[in-house]
């Protein structure tokens, strides 16, 4: 028996285009892989600083703590005085949150503005600081996530300070 030829016949020209959707097909391929890959590195390759600190909740949990001891230690407590705190509270939290890269919406004044009559000393400065870093260092984060906070809040020493 006999079977029919099933064989699809090209024309040269058809062939050409055949070759040329496959050669297309596969860069664009190639390049969709190569992109994906980019952005898994991107997500997964590094932690986003404030999930490295323990996420919005132990930021939220590092300020408040930090400014529960600032706005009572007799040695920074004065410009607190008339303060509402849970307000301030929530300020610096999101703050905080946003310079760690956290998905925090920070709707205050600039450093300068927001402590421009306080007249804060260098002295009351590094304490809030300190504290800072011990309540970091409690809240069990990282050496590495803790030192990358504290040197982004680092610049605003010069916003902040008055009365060096
Ligand atoms: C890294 C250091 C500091 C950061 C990141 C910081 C951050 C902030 C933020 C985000 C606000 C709220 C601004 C707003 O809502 O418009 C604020 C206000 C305030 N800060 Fe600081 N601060 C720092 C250092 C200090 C120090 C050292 C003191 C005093 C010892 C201080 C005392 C205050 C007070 C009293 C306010 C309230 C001002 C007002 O409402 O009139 N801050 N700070």
């Amino acid at each position: 028996m006999k079977f029919p030829d099933l064989r699809i016949q090209l024309t040269p020209e058809r062939k050409r285009n055949l070759i040329t959707l496959a050669v297309g097909l596969a860069i664009s391929w190639t390049l969709a892989s190569l992109m994906a890959c980019a952005t898994s590195t991107k997500t997964s390759g590094t932690t986003p600083l404030y999930q490295q600190l323990g996420g919005v909740t132990a930021i939220t949990q590092i300020s408040d703590r930090t400014l529960d001891r600032v706005s009572s230690d007799p040695r920074t407590h004065r410009t607190f005085a008339n303060i509402k705190m849970k307000a301030l509270k929530e300020s610096v939290a999101a703050y905080v949150c946003k310079v760690a890269d956290g998905p925090c919406a920070y709707e205050g004044e600039t450093m300068r503005n927001s402590h421009a009559d306080l007249g804060i000393t260098g002295a009351e400065f590094d304490l809030m600081v300190e504290i800072l870093r011990e309540e970091i260092n409690r809240a069990n984060a990282p050496t590495g996530a803790k030192n990358e906070l504290l040197k982004r809040l680092a610049p605003t020493r010069r916003e902040i300070v008055k009365n060096s």
